[in-house]
């Protein structure tokens, strides 16, 4: 039973100086900038220094997203982080956050959507403070895919970049707030977006490290098709949810994998260019750190005003794939 609305009330982004360029990849694998851009539309992406991991990177945006919704870390009461790339197994890079910002009073804890996680980890959190049983709930999504690319593989390693993403879920006035979230999983798809070892299946070994199976393996073409289907049935479900269509939608944040699949789903929805945030040029894909990443830039570049219908939708692994429709209440 919803006793309280949830909404957005800060943001924050993150991403490391250090950027690889297409023509820096064109030294390393058999590719070139023509081929990275009419095929993906990245320039350039973000990669973390060694002394970096996700939870250096989820900190700093997190401090952002605390600022700019002018609240302290010991008002917080749960961390969510969503990633698929934590510092380690375990300890969750929720808690290793919480111990960063010092958010003392938190609960802490990991969510596994790949791209999807962010949508994943807010729907959660509304959850939480709709009921009343939390009221501030920091939602963070941190990628360090640099770690998990083979440099080897031209399909793979010319598409994904370092980030993160973070924002501060509250109460809000009722007349705004997340309207409506809609999850989605198929887990038929596993094998077309994974990285096989590493886990209680094939723990690291020699053989696995030889056959590079602590690498992102990828069904490009296959999740292509998959992710135009599903990006704009996704982003219609969540307006039809919130009691809108397509044509309520004032603002779309897309998640960042290809600009042929967020410009084919944009014709679908009938969304202008003007409505989208596209960064994906400068980023790559930062997995489930795209979406909050292009959601602050979009918040703080004042394309974003309060009372607009803004819509979230991401689609990755597992497969999986997520959309929320947010009367911006900020
Ligand atoms: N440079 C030059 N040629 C390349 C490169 C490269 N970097 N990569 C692939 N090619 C070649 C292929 O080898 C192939 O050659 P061939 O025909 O001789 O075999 C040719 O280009 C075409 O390959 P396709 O895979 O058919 O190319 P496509 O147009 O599908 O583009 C791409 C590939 C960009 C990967 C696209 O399929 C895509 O974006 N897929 C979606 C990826 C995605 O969204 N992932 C998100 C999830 S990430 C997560 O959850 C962690």
């Amino acid at each position: 039973m919803e006793l309280f609305k949830a909404g957005i009330i800060g943001t924050g982004s993150f991403v490391p100086d250090k950027l690889i360029t297409n023509k820096d990849l064109e030294k390393i694998v058999d590719t070139s900038d023509e081929w990275i851009t009419t095929r993906t539309g990245i320039k350039e992406r973000r990669i973390a220094d060694k002394a970096i991991a996700s939870s250096d990177m989820g900190t700093n945006a997190s401090l952002k997203a605390l600022k700019a919704a002018g609240i302290g870390a010991e008002e917080i009461d749960l961390i969510i982080v969503a990633t698929v790339t934590p510092d380690m197994n375990f300890p969750s890079t929720a808690c290793i956050i919480q111990n960063n910002i010092k958010a003392t009073r938190a609960a802490a804890f990991d969510v596994e959507a790949a791209c999807s996680g962010f949508i994943y980890a807010l729907a959660i959190a509304e959850q939480f403070v709709a009921t009343g049983f939390y009221k501030n709930v920091l939602v963070v999504a941190s990628e360090c895919l640099s770690r998990f690319v083979n440099w080897k593989d031209r399909n793979t390693c010319i598409l994904f970049g370092d980030g993160a993403g973070a924002v501060v879920i509250s109460r809000v006035d009722k007349k705004y707030g997340i309207l409506s979230c809609h999850l989605g999983a198929d887990g038929s798809g596993k094998d077309l977006l994974s990285l096989k070892a590493g886990g209680s299946r094939q723990p690291a070994s020699l053989e696995t490290i030889e056959k590079n199976l602590h690498s992102i393996h990828m069904e490009g073409s296959e999740v292509f098709k998959f992710a135009v289907k599903i990006m704009a049935a996704a982003a219609n479900e969540a307006a039809k949810l919130a009691g809108l269509t397509s044509q309520d939608i004032d603002y779309l944040v897309p998640h960042q994998a290809n600009i042929r699949i967020i410009e084919a789903s944009a014709k679908r929805l009938g969304i202008d260019k003007e409505k989208l945030w596209i960064n994906l040029d400068k980023y790559g894909n930062m997995s489930a750190a795209s979406i909050p990443v292009a959601l602050d830039e979009a918040v703080r570049a004042g394309q974003i005003k309060k009372g607009d219908h803004v819509c979230l939708v991401g689609f990755g692994g597992g497969l999986t794939w997520a959309s929320t429709m947010i009367r911006w209440a900020i």
